[in-house]
């Protein structure tokens, strides 16, 4: 037997039929109002679960399935009492999506289902109920179970709220950055500018060095800016992309050889960002071409980032753990490291001239 429990809620209040399915355009559109909850193919959550052990405890039956209407497959949320988390969509339209796999899998069992609706009226999914035997339902029982149903439509609302809240920060914090970018892009631009005017060439020389470090921290909030992934970025388009920049603005080509990609925390990418800045920046003024730059995998969790010339190599004496009697260049660079809880260290390049700055870092 296979009972559909009438909707209580339509797509609008007054007319209370589920608005038909499987016309391309009105499927594409119910699709997408599914898309924006962001729920098919997730893991399992305690709350969904709850409702499908109430819904089969209800009618005493062994299964209880809460599920999603894809393209092709409805999508299990929750599936008491089956480990099967996906099952083929029915393709007749008049038809609810699990009928044939129902009375393919179920045969003459029992089955009872109440819709899922989307806030804008789209029948996105189902809460049923299954036995492998017939039953009788009473009139309480369905009252029960669209009930449970409710509480699965709030939580869907509550999950669209809190996705939309999300993604409106995101925008926000996207505008932000750049707005940053602009400003630090002027703030630069004026340095150069007033490097220019300067008659000294030692204040031009400053000067220009402070536009290029600020025009680094603005390449890391154009990244922010443009990046679609909330939270991380993947470290290996970025410095792919850094290197580029630097090429054209110190004027030596700049390689990126052998990355391993990885998604880094946002708060990592700009003392990424600053060390490369820095350490390529030496590479071209106290070694130029070529210069390398590489990016591995050591182990779980750890990574080491190389920057590589093959110039006349470190001078006698360096020590790039005291940076009191280095440049600001390697200052900077040294407190970067230790933002990163990291490691550096200066050794010959392994071609056999020029030098080689490593840092090894965990990424969280
Ligand atoms: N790739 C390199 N090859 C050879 N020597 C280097 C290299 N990188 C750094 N050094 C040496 O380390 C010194 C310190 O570097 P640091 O970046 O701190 O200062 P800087 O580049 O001289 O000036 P700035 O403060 O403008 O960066 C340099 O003066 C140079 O002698
Ligand atoms: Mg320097």
């Amino acid at each position: 037997m296979l009972h559909l429990v009438p909707p209580t809620q339509g797509p609008t209040s007054h007319d209370s039929s589920p608005i038909p399915a499987r016309r391309p355009e009105i499927e594409a559109a119910r699709l997408a109002a599914l898309e924006s909850y962001g729920i098919l193919d997730t893991v399992v959550e305690p709350a969904f679960d709850r409702i499908t052990e109430m819904a089969a405890d209800l009618f005493d039956a062994p299964i209880a399935l809460l599920g999603f209407t894809g393209h092709s497959n409805v999508f299990f949320k929750s599936h008491h009492g089956l480990t099967t988390s996906h099952a083929p969509r029915g393709a007749d339209p008049s038809q609810p999506a699990l009928a044939p796999w129902i009375r393919s899998e179920f045969r003459q069992g029992f089955h009872v289902e109440v819709p899922l609706y989307s806030s804008d009226g789209f029948e996105i999914g189902m809460l049923c109920v299954i036995d492998r035997r017939p039953r009788r339902i009473e009139e309480p029982q369905i009252r029960h179970l669209r009930a449970l149903g409710g509480i699965a439509t709030d939580l869907l609302a509550m999950r669209l709220a809190a996705r939309r809240t999300l993604a409106q920060a995101e925008i926000t914090t996207s505008e932000v950055d750049h707005r940053a970018m602009n400003s630090l892009q002027f703030v630069a631009s004026l340095l150069q500018l007033q490097g220019r005017a300067s008659a000294s060439p030692e204040v031009t020389h400053q000067l220009r060095a402070a536009a290029n470090r600020v025009l680094a921290v603005a390449r890391v909030h154009r990244i922010f800016s443009t990046h679609e992934t909330a939270g991380r970025v993947p470290i290996v388009a970025h410095l792919r992309r850094l290197c580029e920049e630097l090429s054209t603005s110190v004027g030596s080509e700049i390689r990126l050889e052998g990355a391993d990609e990885v998604d880094v925390p946002k708060e990592q990418v700009l003392p990424i960002g600053l060390i490369v800045n820095e350490l390529a920046t030496n590479a071209r003024k106290h070694a130029g071409d070529p210069i390398t730059i590489t990016f591995h995998r050591l182990a779980e969790g750890a990574y080491e980032l190389c920057v590589l010339d093959e110039g006349p190599g470190l001078p006698a004496g360096f020590d790039v753990a005291a940076p009191s009697g280095l440049g600001l260049g390697m200052k900077v660079v040294n407190a970067l490291v230790a933002q990163l809880q990291g490691k550096l260290t200066a050794h010959s390049n392994p071609v056999g001239r020029g030098s080689c700055f490593k840092v090894t870092f965990p990424i969280g």
